[in-house]
């Protein structure tokens, strides 16, 4: 393959990035920036996002909450003054309670379902419209290895994260004819912000959690968010163009 395939995989194309103040969001967002893509990144963190937005050439950062249908049209909105969208990656997300389901409050659920199944669905639904009217685009969402299998520690979360793989195949199965594929990936443990603030969270469970976390992945380590990109943008590209309705684990072998 020619040196510019590689580096320049998505010159020309416009896309949205939740989640794209931290962690995740914000490196997809970066590396699809720096192959060529014009993008409208959404986060709650406007601080943050503006970050993020400076070293995207030709980014529109939207300060929003991906649960709101409201801002979700804004976000909608500033990509239609860019051009047809076709690429969409959905990383905003939140962690929930780190306890049984029998003690998760009513409020917590909503509010976890809100941001991670209903936030993943208003991107969707704002974006699959305008995907099939441009011939096409390629989605992933980002689900968790806690989505395939069930979590004894934030069972919530998983849930939560099983609506989003079966959400996203769901779009697979509907949307091909349209020359759209939707994938997910399912990351392990990623060194982000979030999973720091899980073992924070956890208290004095925490350095069990973490070495148990350790002990049950094969690779014996955590992963960087780079290691998710890289899939991240493979499946947003070209040369994934027959790859639809994966849910790809990205967790050193987990859950080999
Ligand atoms: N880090 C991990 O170990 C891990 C593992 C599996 C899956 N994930 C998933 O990856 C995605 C990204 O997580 P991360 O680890 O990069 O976390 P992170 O906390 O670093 O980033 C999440 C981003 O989402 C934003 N966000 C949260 N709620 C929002 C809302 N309602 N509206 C708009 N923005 C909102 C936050 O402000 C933040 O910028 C999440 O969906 C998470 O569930 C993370």
């Amino acid at each position: 393959m020619q040196e510019a395939e590689l580096t320049e995989r998505f010159t020309g194309r416009i896309g949205l990035v939740t989640g794209a103040a931290s962690g995740i969001g914000r490196d997809a967002a970066l590396a699809m920036a720096a192959e060529g893509a014009r993008l409208v990144l959404m986060d709650r963190d406007a601080t943050a996002l503006e970050a993020t937005a400076a070293a995207c050439p030709g980014a529109v950062a939207l300060e929003g909450d991906v649960s709101a249908a409201a801002d979700m049209d804004r976000a909608a909105a500033a990509l239609d003054a860019m051009g047809p969208p076709s690429l969409l990656v959905t990383a905003a997300g939140m962690l929930g309670p780190t306890r049984p389901l029998a003690e998760v409050t009513e409020e917590e659920w909503d509010r976890l379902f809100a941001v991670n199944v209903k936030g993943t669905w208003l991107a969707l639904r704002a974006l699959l419209p305008r995907m099939a009217r441009a011939g096409g685009g390629a989605v992933v969402t980002i689900a968790s290895g806690s989505g395939l299998i069930g979590n004894a520690v934030f069972p919530a979360y998983s849930a939560s994260k099983g609506a989003v793989v079966l959400m996203t195949r769901s779009v697979a199965t509907s949307h091909a004819a349209e020359g759209i594929r939707a994938n997910t990936v399912c990351p392990g443990q990623i060194e982000t912000p979030m999973l720091r603030g899980v073992f924070q969270q956890l208290g004095d469970r925490a350095a069990g959690v973490e070495a148990m976390f350790r002990a049950r992945n094969p690779s014996g380590r955590f992963g960087e968010v780079a290691e998710v990109t890289q899939a991240v943008l493979f499946l947003l590209s070209d040369a994934a163009s027959y790859i639809n309705g994966v849910a790809l684990p990205i967790d050193g072998g987990r859950l080999a």
